[in-house]
């Protein structure tokens, strides 16, 4: 087990990290059957250090059905068979505390996968009993009860309900689930699902865990004392954006995380958290309390369009919030479930994500210079901020979507249970490319690992490698390797001061200790200020800041 006391003391560590996603069964594929794995990921701490991240955040890697990418969780203390064991995993913390990266695992409470063995006893211990109690069953409307108890939609599909078949072979119950049939939504009121939480927190704090990603926080606790919910999107009701919607973001929900905290602070240093709590902007500081979580993923970055006005607001109030909550900032630029960033920042302003993906990337021209030279300059962008920046594996490679991949090979269940209607998350789950060469390893996936990849790689991923961008001294990997690198020695207070500036296309704002992040949003070159450069997201000509591109200077 390991052993962290490189971190003892450092009670503060995460309020301004660079935390990198991995998404384990994409992410590095040690014994070829196209799966990534936990061996894969040891045999690339070498990589991650060289990105100088200060934590890595796991994805699911627990046995799972994979109803839902592994969101879909059947045992909340162990490893999938696929992916490793959980000596593995004891040698994966140990070999990244030993390079000072710290580990968040991902802790998915809102719902467990169908395979769990609590939902199985559910189904055999038929209506009204205790393990049903676990989950969220109701009996169906009509004579016959065949009528579904409300109508609610799910985020996968149609609908929020399926009815099970009892013991004695009946049509039986329904249950609720907020996403895939496979993920029945666990009742929160009942005592044995906290405790049950709170030894999966220990379990993975003892092993040596640092930090806990917590999917869905939002949506644990729910009120059905005025009727069971009827409602056709999964949105927040607008008109009880005060804790009084049944489903989300109720105020009993921070109850679990208070408790959670006197857990975490057990531990020295105290385990951290981030919440993905889909809350209004006023609601989001409870999640980021001391008290509760600590930190809460600020999303706004994945809807801003490329605007200086708009990054300047969103900026404001994140500041704003942060020191209400008394939490730090988080800066998001991609993860798991969107669109990559140099896609979105490659299409024209308001591009229908959906309808371009479904039209296999066609219905809109993809500027892809444009959509790479936003990237970089938003990621030197968030990195000088003060707060967390939350980076999704593969974005440090510049790679795009992938939006032609063959449609019987997609895995997500938004996208099958939705026909013709939503966007596949696969585009954003592809294998990350390590080799130039196709066949490196003696397989066909670009050194993902010696066999395929679970989802297709597209013929040119050859060039968005790892070795590719190793290659290049001005590629998007020795960016971030800079950038990163750089920012430790300059991080300072966590305060801004916006610099003005007659152009309007220009964001320029300083740190206390005079680091100065400068951005260019317009097409066309503007005056470098005074100070001395220290980084540029493209080559500075002359002493002109070219368009869509960040500097740092020292003042
Ligand atoms: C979160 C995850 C997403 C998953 C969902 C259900 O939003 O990020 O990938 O599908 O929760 O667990
Ligand atoms: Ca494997």
């Amino acid at each position: 087990m390991s052993d962290y006391k490189f971190i003892a003391g450092d009670k503060k560590w995460w309020r301004q990290a660079v935390v990198y996603q991995i998404y384990p069964r994409s992410f590095a594929d040690l014994n070829g059957d196209g799966i990534g794995d936990l061996a894969g990921m040891i045999d690339r701490v070498p990589y991650l250090k060289s990105l100088s991240i200060d934590a890595v955040w796991l994805s699911p890697f627990y046995p799972s059905e994979l109803a839902d990418g592994g969101y879909d969780v059947a045992d909340y203390r162990n490893v999938d068979p696929r992916i490793g064991t959980l000596e593995e995993f004891d040698k994966l913390i140990e070999e990244l505390h030993k390079v000072n990266i710290r580990v968040f695992v991902d802790i998915v409470p809102n719902h467990s996968s169908d395979q769990h063995e609590w939902f199985q006893a559910a189904l055999k211990a038929g209506r009204g009993s205790p393990e049903r109690d676990r989950y969220i069953f109701h009996d169906g409307i009509g004579e016959n009860g065949d009528i579904r108890p409300s109508e609610l939609v799910s985020h996968f599909g149609p609908t929020g309900w399926t009815r099970v078949t009892e013991p004695d072979g009946t049509p039986g119950q329904w249950y609720l689930h907020l996403f895939a049939p496979e993920q029945p939504d666990f009742n929160w009121d009942n005592q044995e699902v906290r405790d049950d939480f709170i030894k999966t927190l220990r379990f993975w704090s003892d092993r040596g865990v640092d930090g806990f990603r917590i999917d869905v926080a939002h949506a644990l606790t729910k009120d059905f004392s005025d009727g069971l919910p009827a409602r056709s999107t999964m949105d927040i009701d607008p008109t009880k954006p005060d804790g009084s919607d049944p489903l989300f973001d109720r105020d009993e929900v921070h109850e679990i995380y208070r408790q959670w905290r006197k857990v975490f602070n057990e531990y020295n240093p105290p385990r951290v958290a981030v919440a993905e709590a889909s809350a209004p902007a006023h609601r989001l500081g409870a999640y980021a309390s001391e008290e509760t979580l600590g930190q809460a993923f600020n999303f706004d970055l994945l809807h801003a369009d490329w605007n200086t006005k708009r990054f300047k607001h969103l900026i404001s109030n994140s500041m704003k919030r942060a020191e209400k909550s008394g939490s730090s900032n988080t800066w998001v630029l991609s993860n798991h479930d969107v669109v990559r960033h140099p896609t979105r920042y490659g299409l024209p302003d308001k591009t229908d994500l959906v309808k371009w993906y479904i039209s296999e990337g066609k219905s809109a021209p993809l500027d892809a210079k444009q959509g790479i030279d936003r990237a970089r300059a938003s990621t030197m962008l968030i990195l000088a901020l003060p707060g967390s920046t939350y980076l999704y594996q593969g974005e440090e490679l510049g790679l795009f979507e992938v939006a032609d991949t063959p449609r019987e090979a997609m895995q997500d269940p938004q996208w099958f249970r939705n026909p013709g209607k939503a966007r596949s998350r696969d585009g954003c789950r592809i294998p990350l490319p390590w080799a130039t060469n196709q066949s490196a390893l003696g397989g066909s996936s670009f050194g993902f690992g010696p066999g395929g990849s679970h989802l297709p790689m597209p013929a040119d991923f050859g060039k968005y490698s790892v070795a590719a961008n190793e290659a290049d001294t001005n590629s998007v990997l020795n960016l971030y390797r800079t950038a990163i690198g750089m920012r430790k020695g300059l991080q300072c207070a966590e305060e801004i001061k916006f610099i003005f500036n007659w152009n309007r296309s220009v964001l320029h704002f300083a740190r206390p200790n005079g680091w100065q992040s400068f951005t260019n949003f317009g097409k066309s070159p503007v005056k470098l200020p005074k100070g001395k450069v220290l980084l540029s997201s493209q080559p500075l000509v002359g002493n002109q800041v070219p368009g869509e591109t960040t500097v740092w200077l020292q003042a």
